[in-house]
Protein backbone atom coordinates (compact mmCIF):
# COMPACT_ATOMS: atom_id res chain seq x y z
CA UNK A 1 0.00 0.00 0.00
CA UNK A 2 1.56 3.39 -1.52
CA UNK A 3 1.54 6.22 1.61
CA UNK A 4 0.33 9.37 -0.62
CA UNK A 5 1.19 11.21 2.23
CA UNK A 6 4.76 10.00 2.73
CA UNK A 7 4.93 10.12 -0.83
CA UNK A 8 3.85 13.95 -1.63
CA UNK A 9 6.11 15.17 1.74
CA UNK A 10 8.79 13.62 -0.29
CA UNK A 11 8.44 14.54 -3.88
CA UNK A 12 8.20 18.31 -2.23
CA UNK A 13 11.18 18.18 -0.42
CA UNK A 14 12.87 16.64 -3.20
CA UNK A 15 11.46 19.65 -5.24
CA UNK A 16 12.30 21.68 -3.11
CA UNK A 17 16.30 21.09 -2.84
CA UNK A 18 16.35 21.03 -7.00
CA UNK A 19 14.70 24.52 -6.88
CA UNK A 20 17.31 25.70 -4.71
CA UNK A 21 20.10 23.64 -6.49
CA UNK A 22 19.19 25.71 -9.72
CA UNK A 23 18.21 29.08 -8.13
CA UNK A 24 21.03 31.92 -8.71
CA UNK A 25 20.30 34.11 -5.81
CA UNK A 26 21.93 37.22 -5.32
CA UNK A 27 25.56 37.56 -5.22
CA UNK A 28 27.30 39.11 -2.74
CA UNK A 29 28.81 42.09 -3.67
CA UNK A 30 31.76 43.33 -2.04
CA UNK A 31 31.73 47.14 -1.08
CA UNK A 32 34.33 49.91 -2.66
CA UNK A 33 37.33 50.54 -1.18
CA UNK A 34 36.73 53.27 1.54
CA UNK A 35 40.19 53.96 2.09
CA UNK A 36 39.91 57.33 0.08
CA UNK A 37 37.26 58.12 1.57
CA UNK A 38 37.98 58.40 4.78
CA UNK A 39 41.11 59.82 4.14
CA UNK A 40 39.72 62.73 2.23
CA UNK A 41 36.93 62.75 5.14
CA UNK A 42 39.65 63.19 7.65
CA UNK A 43 41.99 65.29 5.66
CA UNK A 44 38.67 67.68 5.69
CA UNK A 45 37.58 67.35 9.67
CA UNK A 46 40.90 67.01 11.07
CA UNK A 47 42.61 69.84 11.91
CA UNK A 48 46.88 69.71 10.56
CA UNK A 49 49.08 70.56 13.52
CA UNK A 50 52.22 72.06 13.10
CA UNK A 51 54.13 69.59 15.44
CA UNK A 52 54.74 66.18 14.68
CA UNK A 53 52.94 63.38 15.59
CA UNK A 54 53.86 59.83 16.32
CA UNK A 55 52.19 56.93 14.77
CA UNK A 56 48.94 57.88 14.31
CA UNK A 57 48.96 60.58 11.72
CA UNK A 58 49.82 58.40 8.91
CA UNK A 59 46.59 58.18 7.82
CA UNK A 60 45.30 61.47 9.75
CA UNK A 61 47.13 63.51 7.11
CA UNK A 62 44.30 62.67 4.56
CA UNK A 63 44.85 63.64 0.71
CA UNK A 64 45.61 67.04 0.74
CA UNK A 65 48.03 66.96 4.33
CA UNK A 66 49.14 63.89 2.72
CA UNK A 67 50.40 65.53 0.13
CA UNK A 68 52.07 68.25 1.81
CA UNK A 69 53.54 65.58 4.29
CA UNK A 70 55.19 63.78 1.32
CA UNK A 71 56.58 67.02 0.12
CA UNK A 72 58.22 67.44 3.56
CA UNK A 73 59.91 64.08 3.59
CA UNK A 74 61.13 65.41 -0.22
CA UNK A 75 62.37 68.15 1.70
CA UNK A 76 63.90 67.12 4.53
CA UNK A 77 65.52 63.99 2.04
CA UNK A 78 66.92 67.24 -0.05
CA UNK A 79 67.98 68.65 3.20
CA UNK A 80 69.97 65.27 4.11
CA UNK A 81 71.53 64.87 0.66
CA UNK A 82 72.52 68.66 0.69
CA UNK A 83 74.14 67.56 4.36
CA UNK A 84 75.75 64.21 2.95
CA UNK A 85 76.71 66.22 0.20
CA UNK A 86 78.77 68.77 2.61
CA UNK A 87 79.76 65.98 4.70
CA UNK A 88 80.74 64.40 1.97
CA UNK A 89 82.84 67.51 1.01
CA UNK A 90 84.05 67.35 4.38
CA UNK A 91 86.23 63.90 3.96
CA UNK A 92 89.24 64.89 2.65
CA UNK A 93 89.32 61.19 1.41
CA UNK A 94 86.95 62.59 -1.62
CA UNK A 95 88.87 65.66 -2.67
CA UNK A 96 90.48 64.30 -6.42
CA UNK A 97 93.36 62.93 -6.82
CA UNK A 98 94.32 65.65 -9.44
CA UNK A 99 92.86 68.45 -7.55
CA UNK A 100 94.82 67.22 -3.70
CA UNK A 101 97.71 68.63 -2.58
CA UNK A 102 100.71 67.13 -1.37
CA UNK A 103 102.60 67.83 1.90
CA UNK A 104 106.56 66.11 2.96
CA UNK A 105 105.69 63.78 5.60
CA UNK A 106 108.93 62.34 7.44
CA UNK A 107 108.24 59.22 8.64
CA UNK A 108 111.25 59.48 11.62
CA UNK A 109 110.65 55.75 12.45
CA UNK A 110 111.07 54.07 9.13
CA UNK A 111 113.87 56.78 7.58
CA UNK A 112 112.47 57.96 4.76
CA UNK A 113 110.52 61.34 3.70
CA UNK A 114 107.52 61.36 1.41
CA UNK A 115 105.23 63.14 -0.18
CA UNK A 116 101.51 62.60 0.94
CA UNK A 117 98.39 63.97 -0.76
CA UNK A 118 95.95 65.70 1.48
CA UNK A 119 93.10 63.07 0.81
CA UNK A 120 95.50 60.50 1.78
CA UNK A 121 95.97 59.07 5.52
CA UNK A 122 99.14 59.21 6.90
CA UNK A 123 98.23 55.16 7.42
CA UNK A 124 97.47 54.37 3.75
CA UNK A 125 100.93 56.62 2.95
CA UNK A 126 102.96 54.27 4.43
CA UNK A 127 101.35 51.72 3.69
CA UNK A 128 101.81 52.21 0.18
CA UNK A 129 105.59 52.60 0.92
CA UNK A 130 105.67 48.92 1.77
CA UNK A 131 105.62 49.87 5.61
CA UNK A 132 104.16 47.49 7.91
CA UNK A 133 102.85 49.81 10.49
CA UNK A 134 100.12 49.43 12.84
CA UNK A 135 96.55 49.68 13.08
CA UNK A 136 93.15 47.93 14.07
CA UNK A 137 89.93 49.45 13.40
CA UNK A 138 91.11 52.07 10.94
CA UNK A 139 88.06 54.00 11.86
CA UNK A 140 89.45 56.13 14.59
CA UNK A 141 88.10 54.05 17.51
CA UNK A 142 91.15 52.42 19.01
CA UNK A 143 94.62 53.72 19.50
CA UNK A 144 96.58 50.99 17.59
CA UNK A 145 97.55 53.31 14.68
CA UNK A 146 99.06 56.30 17.24
CA UNK A 147 101.86 57.72 16.02
CA UNK A 148 103.25 61.52 16.96
CA UNK A 149 103.75 63.91 15.03
CA UNK A 150 107.14 65.71 16.58
CA UNK A 151 106.68 69.40 14.63
CA UNK A 152 103.91 70.26 17.68
CA UNK A 153 99.97 70.53 18.02
CA UNK A 154 98.44 67.20 15.82
CA UNK A 155 95.92 69.49 14.53
CA UNK A 156 97.84 71.93 13.15
CA UNK A 157 99.94 69.57 10.94
CA UNK A 158 96.52 66.56 10.27
CA UNK A 159 92.56 66.75 9.27
CA UNK A 160 91.47 64.30 11.86
CA UNK A 161 88.39 62.75 10.07
CA UNK A 162 87.16 60.76 12.75
CA UNK A 163 88.40 60.83 16.08
CA UNK A 164 87.25 59.40 19.10
CA UNK A 165 89.97 58.78 20.85
CA UNK A 166 92.11 61.62 21.34
CA UNK A 167 91.72 64.66 23.40
CA UNK A 168 92.95 68.21 23.28
CA UNK A 169 95.59 67.51 25.32
CA UNK A 170 96.87 64.70 23.38
CA UNK A 171 96.31 66.21 20.23
CA UNK A 172 98.49 69.26 21.24
CA UNK A 173 101.08 66.99 22.37
CA UNK A 174 101.44 65.83 18.79
CA UNK A 175 99.56 62.36 19.04
CA UNK A 176 97.50 61.31 15.87
CA UNK A 177 95.60 58.49 14.62
CA UNK A 178 97.25 57.86 11.71
CA UNK A 179 94.40 55.72 9.88
CA UNK A 180 92.54 58.95 9.96
CA UNK A 181 95.14 61.46 9.73
CA UNK A 182 94.93 63.59 6.70
CA UNK A 183 98.14 66.43 6.44
CA UNK A 184 97.04 69.70 6.09
CA UNK A 185 100.96 70.96 6.36
CA UNK A 186 104.98 69.46 5.81
CA UNK A 187 105.28 67.21 9.24
CA UNK A 188 107.42 64.65 10.98
CA UNK A 189 105.80 62.04 12.63
CA UNK A 190 107.19 58.83 14.79
CA UNK A 191 105.17 55.49 14.13
CA UNK A 192 103.93 53.67 16.93
CA UNK A 193 103.83 56.16 19.55
CA UNK A 194 100.35 56.64 21.95
CA UNK A 195 100.07 58.68 24.83
S1 LIG B 1 93.42 51.80 13.70
FE1 LIG B 1 91.99 52.18 15.25
S2 LIG B 1 92.12 54.32 15.47
FE2 LIG B 1 93.42 53.90 13.85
Amino acid sequence: MVNTLGLGVGLTLTLVVVVFHFSKGTAWQPREDVSDEVLEHRAATVPETAFPEPMNRSIGGGAASGGAAIAGETEAEGELAEGEAAEATDDPSAIPDDEADAYEVEFVKEGDTIDVKENTTLLEAGEDEGWDLPYACREGQCISCGGRITNGNAEEYVEHHTNQMLGEEELSDGYTLTCVAYPTADLSLETGESP
